[in-house]
């Protein structure tokens, strides 16, 4: 089932999201949830989504892990090869210094870019879709997509994180 997203003013986006129980992870109703997740993801062509931007106040995101040239609104470029993520109680650790900028943009935030600098690399933990740990190295594009869908938990959107608020522009006009 395709689900409604929420966009900037509404509250869910700027709340602190609810750690995810591992347990709860085996039950229908998380299984249904990252279901319709999933579909809303393909739907919307995007390549990461956060509980909250379904109004599910939860420490869960789905991410695809893929190739460059994607962005959450715009989604995976024809023919890549990309595999979903399920993501719950995030950390991250092994942040690179290094940080760079690049596009971002956000189902929250309909048709909007903007540059948000980000970690070039970091290693992320948690626990998969059937609540069993887990544990990756990112780098590029999908640590890029980890740290966007991470910041959703903690109330954070993209613009929050940008130095310059000048480079943010309509899709239409890019
Ligand atoms: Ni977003």
């Amino acid at each position: 089932m395709i689900l409604k997203a929420a966009v900037l003013g509404h509250p869910v986006l700027r709340a602190r999201a609810e750690p995810v129980e591992a347990k709860d992870l085996r039950k229908p109703a998380l299984k249904r949830l990252i279901e319709d997740m999933a579909d809303t993801l393909f739907e919307y062509n995007g390549v990461g989504l956060a509980a909250p931007q379904v109004h599910a106040s939860l420490r869960l995101f789905l991410a695809l892990e893929s190739a460059d040239g994607m962005d959450e609104e715009d989604g995976p470029s024809a023919g890549a090869k990309a595999k979903l993520r399920v993501i719950a109680n995030p950390e991250f650790y092994e942040l690179s210094k290094e940080m760079e900028e690049g596009p971002e943009g956000c189902l929250s935030v309909p048709r909007l870019r903007g540059l948000v600098p980000r970690h070039t690399s970091l290693i992320i933990r948690g626990l998969d879709g059937d609540g069993r740990p887990l544990e990756l190295a990112a780098s590029g594009f999908f640590a890029r997509v980890l740290q966007h869908e991470a910041d959703h938990l903690d109330g954070l959107v993209y613009l929050d994180r940008m130095k310059d608020l000048r480079s943010l522009a309509f899709t239409s006009e890019l």
